[in-house]
């Protein structure tokens, strides 16, 4: 589907979040700006959480309280497959919340089978294209 606008793509991610199950792990793709931030704070406001999202660039990941815990995991940062073995993110995978990861590429070889994958492509100054195997009803 097409975003034109940042408030466009907060909403398409607040319909996924309205879909999604305890358990379900959202791998997000897309370059620098591509709206992986703007998308995981719509989908943390479908899964209504009323705290300030922000981009876990120095972390790797911040947890967030919605109707179930959300785990934001940004591997931006993570070089090795090794560092993030290390972090431990297959524990997120196997939680009770939703984990959601940006520069998911990253951990391709750890991924889940049933990873949710979400990819966001800029087109223009405003304009992105979001591409998904999951269907949010849109
Ligand atoms: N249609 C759109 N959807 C999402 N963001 C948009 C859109 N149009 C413009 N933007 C702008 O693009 C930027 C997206 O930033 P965001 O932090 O979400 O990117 P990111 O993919 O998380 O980048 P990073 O890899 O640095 O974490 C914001 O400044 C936002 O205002
Ligand atoms: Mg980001």
């Amino acid at each position: 589907m097409i975003s034109n606008s940042e408030e466009e793509t907060k909403r398409i991610g607040e319909k996924i979040g309205k879909k999604l199950k305890k358990g379900d792990v959202i791998a997000l793709y897309g370059e620098f700006g591509a709206g992986k931030t703007v998308l995981t704070k719509g989908i943390a406001k479908g899964l209504e959480c009323n705290e300030q999202v922000k981009s876990p660039s120095f972390v790797f990941v911040h947890e967030y309280q919605g109707k179930v815990p959300i785990y934001h995991i940004d591997l931006y940062r993570a070089n090795k497959l090794e560092d993030i073995m290390t972090f431990g993110i297959q524990e997120f995978f196997s939680s009770q919340g939703i984990c959601i990861i940006e520069w998911a590429e990253r951990a391709k070889e750890l991924l889940p089978e049933n990873t949710i994958k979400i990819e966001l492509k800029t087109l223009n100054e405003n304009t992105r294209e979001i591409l998904m195997n999951f269907d949010c009803g849109l």
